[in-house]
């Protein structure tokens, strides 16, 4: 343990409450904080876990006025979800405040209003986006246009979803203010800045040369936007959703939801400790770390420390074990097109299978590079690892403890090699946990404890209990006393990881997880009474996980549709312009087809006879991809009747069809609406 300090300070990065949360979130920010604070709470340290909502910025506004309600209400709904699922899933903060309470918006407030005081900000007038009709500022995402990359309706002012391209609002073609449909148009308005630049060379020092033990992928993106140069950043916005800004003069502005997020963390501690939260916040005693997902690095690695020191008094962060991207099922997570693996829904479809998902998205955390949570994995390592090792062993050696010594722990007799062989690694193993997890590395640390089930488990299959009962009451005495001692190593060791299995365990072996006692071999003394045996984790058959790749496989077919749609509506341009006369050339007549038949050897090719009205003739028509022979049968359709005859394999083709033909190539023919006599001419 780090005797620098005495007490720890965990944030997670304020989820926003514009929706629940999903595994990426679970498997980036809060299952290895909360791993983190459940070990440091049974080492004994003073933890401080402090989360929230992020309840204010543009996207919020804009699914509310989707949803026809007020942004409050989005907040409300979706901060009830959250905090649901977190406290489902075992993860129980100090605290979970929102940005949108009345304690926050006089801390963001007054935090403000003293970097105003004493200078720290730099204002600027510039010229920005202004939707004249609805008399308002209008951030980015608030104008809509013609993508300049790709040429899709519907970009964004700050991106296109359709290309991915970062845009401004200057770029779009044809932009238009998604509140009136007004054109919008350029106004000046004044905004307060704080100078990143002024910080750089401290930020420099105190990261680049203080903590060169932060991970890689944090370190790195840390120098690059260093070595980049830092530029004065707008902390407040035009916007009537936020913290008012407190200045006078300033109506209509609202901190920029940056600025005033983080400060969240400080708002919530005041919110449960009014009394005590500085010790937390500003003695050099405290640990800070704040745990995030790595689009959030920028923000609590640069921008909110220089914000601190800006102001003065406070701690920074001693580490920021930022995690890179999960993906499901090999495509990125996404929100908009609902890809995602939802906190609250996991919990209801799997209920008692918390510690799995727990489980699964630490053996899998995207902790150097972005990592992929597929459902058949998910199975693969409930199954063959949480059931077969962990359970099936402590299964074992709880049953044969009823069976033969009558529920209590048997007296443990003269060692063999195997036995030592097998205690003697476990110090070893929880030596190995305790530097991963204090050095963030939580996925190595669950192997540590998966280790130490996996050498329980061989032990008792080696060890063959059940056998030497009928020759050695003695010597299965002493085995059972082992693998009991093993089991209470793992209701310790696992509590951070699985906490309701671990606890589980506890109970049924009537102990106290202490983490001291990790690798003791007389942590439950004989003689000590333990319960039944319950199964500590079940198994997920096919059919559950088949439930959740049909959902997936219904979203892939909704996106792919509506990607064809799309690609569909590409039209070609306007044609040069021509004459009535140039029109009137072309004798364009309704007609029936009477026979229809394949090109042999085509594909594409049927062979059609028609009914022009002045004449039975053939056609070859390139349709065949989209209608068979049956379908044409009997079909009323348009011709160009005097087309100059041209033979096709062949076959002397004499006209043509008339067909819509649409982005993506694929083709109708056009048919009168209702029947009229062949030969009916067209124009
Ligand atoms: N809401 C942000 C996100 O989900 C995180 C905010 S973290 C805080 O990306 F520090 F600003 F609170
Ligand atoms: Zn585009």
């Amino acid at each position: 343990m780090d005797k620098k300090f005495k007490r720890t300070l965990v944030t997670c990065a304020l989820p926003y409450a514009n929706g629940p949360v999903h595994i990426g979130h679970l498997a980036g920010v809060y299952v290895p904080a909360d791993i983190y604070v459940r070990y440091l709470r049974m080492r004994g340290e003073d933890v401080l876990y402090v989360c929230g909502s992020d309840e204010h910025g543009v996207p919020i506004t804009i699914k509310a006025r989707q949803q026809g309600c007020s942004p409050q209400d989005i907040v409300d709904k979706y901060h009830g979800i959250i905090d649901r699922s977190f406290k489902d899933l075992g993860i129980n903060f100090d605290i979970y405040g929102r940005t949108s309470s009345k304690i926050h918006e006089k801390n963001a407030s007054e935090f403000f209003r003293k970097l105003y005081d004493e200078g720290k900000f730099i204002s600027r007038e510039s010229e920005q986006y202004y939707d004249p009709e609805a008399k308002t500022f209008l951030a980015d995402r608030y104008i809509v246009g013609t993508c300049p990359k790709c040429g899709a309706e519907g970009a964004y002012g700050d991106q296109c979803e359709k290309c991915g391209a970062t845009l401004s609002p200057e770029e779009l073609i044809n932009p238009k203010s998604k509140l009136s449909g007004a054109e919008p148009v350029k106004k000046k308005t004044t905004h307060w800045y704080l100078p990143l630049d002024q910080y750089e060379g401290w930020l420099r020092e105190w990261i680049l040369e203080g903590h060169k033990e932060w991970r890689p992928n944090v370190y790195g993106q840390v120098k690059s936007w260093l070595d980049g140069g830092l530029q004065p950043r707008a902390v407040t916005r035009d916007l009537d959703w936020g913290v008012p800004v407190p200045v006078e003069g300033a109506e209509g502005k609202v901190l920029y939801v940056w600025f005033d997020a983080p400060i969240g963390y400080i708002s919530n501690t005041i919110e449960l400790l009014p009394d005590e939260w500085e010790k937390w916040w500003k003695s050099e005693d405290t640990k800070l770390v704040h745990f995030i997902g790595k689009d959030n690095i920028v923000f609590h690695c640069i921008v909110f420390p220089s914000m601190l020191k800006a102001f003065g008094g406070y701690v920074l962060p001693e580490n920021v074990p930022a995690n890179e991207f999960l993906n499901l099922e090999g495509d990125k997570i996404s929100t908009s097109r609902g890809w995602a693996v939802w906190a609250h829904e996991y919990v209801r479809d799997f209920p008692g299978k918390e510690d799995a998902l727990r489980y699964v998205l630490t053996a899998n955390a995207p902790e150097t590079k972005d990592n992929d949570f597929s459902w058949k994995d998910f199975q693969t390592r409930n199954n063959s690892e949480l059931v077969a090792i962990f359970g099936n062993f402590v299964n074992r050696a709880i049953v044969l403890t009823h069976k033969y010594f009558d529920g209590k722990v048997p007296s443990c007799g003269e060692l063999e090699d195997i036995d030592r062989e097998v205690l003697s690694q476990i110090p070893g193993l929880r030596s190995s946990l305790e530097k991963n997890i204090e050095s963030y590395k939580f996925r190595e640390a669950l192997k540590d404890a998966m280790s130490i089930a996996r050498l329980g488990n061989k032990y008792i299959s080696d060890t063959e209990p059940w056998k030497v009962a009928k020759t050695d009451m003695s010597r299965c005495a002493t085995i059972l006393n082992i693998s009991l001692q093993i089991c209470a190593d793992l209701a310790i060791a696992f509590n951070p990881f699985t906490p309701f299995a671990a606890s589980r365990l506890s109970g049924m072996l009537g102990i106290t997880a202490e983490w001291d006692n990790l690798g003791k071999t007389d942590i439950i003394p004989a003689g000590h009474g333990i319960g039944e045996a319950e199964l500590l984790f079940t198994k997920i058959e096919d059919d559950q996980i088949q439930v959740q790749l049909d959902r997936l496989d219904r979203i892939r077919a909704e996106r792919e549709e509506a990607a064809k749609l799309e690609a569909a509506r590409q039209v070609e341009p306007q044609k040069e312009e021509c004459c009535f006369e140039d029109f009137e050339k072309m004798d364009i007549r309704t007609a029936t087809v009477l026979e229809a038949e394949r090109v042999p050897k085509t594909d594409k090719l049927l062979k059609l006879t028609i009914d022009t009205g002045i004449d039975k003739r053939v056609i070859v028509s390139g349709i065949a991809e989209y209608y068979s022979p049956e379908d044409m049968l009997g079909k009323q359709i348009c011709i160009l009747a005097n087309l100059k005859p041209r033979t096709i394999r062949g076959i002397e083709s004499h006209g043509m069809i008339l067909m819509a033909k649409q982005g993506d190539g694929k083709m109708r023919f056009i048919t009168p609406q209702d029947a009229v006599a062949n030969g009916a001419v067209i124009g």
